[in-house]
């Protein structure tokens, strides 16, 4: 018989998730406590963006094999299986990971299970939760400890995230029977047979490769930029260097781009989380370099501030600024944490104003920054503007012709804080290009 798999909570995660689980042929059941987001979903809408969703999303709300619900019980009847993928965000005021949604899941679903059932942990939690939430989840349980509990973290990445799930580059599975890391296997078979690397550990360790992954990537983009910053304090160019370096196999190329730095609703809070974590547990010491990860990343948004106002004769009083980019990074409407908002926040504080374009985020971004001038292109964003940043490659900056803007900008000057436009194109049609470590 197919398994009947329920995806608890639809965000990013959860309703990639459930829309690939069905294209795999799986009978999936997403539920979410938010009526609206279980409306659109049910009409084959996403309520984000990400490429390639909802064309999975709408097929198979139309084969019948995927559909919403908002009720625990319902899901509960439903489901072999259940995966848990619902957000981990930043505690106000504090590093510490809020656990609050994934306790409210649990506490949700495990009154109503009544037969031997999987609960799959996906969200990415500090090391320790899975533990707990087994032994909470089996108390509420009616079938007690048949209820199990297994984690399983996610390695998505926002405008992959199909590609990223249907084909994933490895599977980590914290388990603690043979049951349930059968079960697992029943669900990703498809990806088994085709050599997907299926590691089975303790939950501490599957809980722990999540974090200890993004870490490591927010490591890697910190430690480019800080190379950024001995490059343009000796006329270096980073783009040649993090090329030369990466050539060595042991390096790699990939997450070697210096620019504005990362964000979104990932790595930020993750490197916190996991800093706040490794203090409970009396290691601090072994994650205190991630503060300067941290520091690193931060640093670059002043910094890109700094040459703005620079570039702008000394004073953002007065100036009008065009911003390309709102997103944390291209193929994605997600603004949480973005180097590309905050930057254009700062500056508008300090005198500019600011007009900012997007493809695709500026619903999001108007949300959460109602304040900041908003475009409905880059033309109308650079209107005027004595200074354009480039905060988001987009496809669309990247292949622009500098000609495009010519007409419009009072001044020719750009900077392009994720080094993706190619300088020699720029200052071959006028423009004082200025890109970030480099000469
Ligand atoms: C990240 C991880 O890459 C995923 O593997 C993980 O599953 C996910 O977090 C998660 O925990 O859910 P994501 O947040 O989608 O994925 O974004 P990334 O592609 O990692 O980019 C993060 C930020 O780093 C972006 O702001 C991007 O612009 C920046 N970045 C990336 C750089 O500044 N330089 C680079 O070379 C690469």
């Amino acid at each position: 018989m197919t398994l009947h798999l329920t995806v608890l909570g639809t965000g990013y995660l959860g309703a990639t998730h459930a829309a690939c689980m069905a294209e795999l042929g799986f009978e999936v059941l997403g539920m979410d406590v938010d009526q609206a987001k279980v409306e659109a979903l049910t009409e084959g809408r996403v309520p984000f963006y990400e490429p390639d969703l909802e064309p999975l999303l709408r097929k198979h709300v139309e084969t019948g094999r995927l559909r919403f619900t908002t009720s625990y019980a319902e899901a509960a009847a439903f489901g072999d299986v259940h995966f848990l993928c619902v957000g981990t965000p930043q505690r106000k005021g504090e590093y510490a990971a809020d656990l609050r949604y994934v306790e409210s899941v649990a506490d949700g679903l495990a009154p109503h299970l009544d037969k031997p059932t999987l609960v799959v942990g996906k969200s990415t939690v500090p090391v320790g939760t899975a533990v707990r939430l087994q032994q909470r989840i089996a108390a509420l349980a009616r079938v007690g400890e048949e209820a199990e509990l297994a984690w399983n973290p996610e390695f998505l990445r926002e405008g992959f995230a199909v590609a990223d799930t249907l084909r994933p580059d490895r599977l980590v599975v914290g388990a603690t029977s043979e049951r349930a890391e059968a079960l697992l296997r029943e669900v990703y078979a498809g990806a088994i047979s085709a050599d997907t690397p299926f590691i089975v550990t303790d939950y501490a360790t599957a809980e722990l490769v999540k974090v200890s992954a993004n870490a490591f990537l927010a490591t890697k983009i910190s430690f480019i930029n800080a190379m950024a910053e001995l490059c343009e304090a000796t006329g270096a160019d980073v783009t040649v260097l993090a090329d030369a370096i990466g050539h060595d196999a042991r390096i790699g190329r990939r997450f070697l781009n210096a620019g504005l730095g990362f964000g979104g609703g990932c790595l930020p809070k993750d490197i916190r989380a996991f800093m706040a974590r490794a203090g409970e547990l009396g290691v601090d010491q072994a994650l205190s370099f991630l503060r300067e990860v941290d520091a690193i990343n931060m640093r670059r948004r002043s910094h890109v501030v700094d040459r703005s106002r620079e570039m702008c004769g000394g004073s953002f009083l007065g100036t009008r600024v065009g911003v390309l980019g709102a997103a944390f990074k291209p193929n994605s409407d997600d603004v949480r944490d973005s180097p590309a908002l905050n930057v254009a926040g700062q500056i508008q504080l300090q005198g500019a104003q600011v007009a900012v374009y997007d493809p695709r985020a500026v619903a999001n971004a108007q949300a959460l920054f109602p304040t900041l001038g908003y475009a409905d292109s880059a033309v109308e964003a650079c209107e005027g503007a004595d200074l354009v940043l480039h905060l988001t490659e987009w496809q669309e900056f990247v292949e622009m012709d500098p000609s495009v803007l010519d007409a419009v900008v009072a001044e020719k000057r750009i900077i392009d804080a994720r080094n993706a436009l190619d300088p020699l194109r720029w200052r071959a049609a006028g423009w004082l290009y200025r890109g970030l470590g480099r000469p």
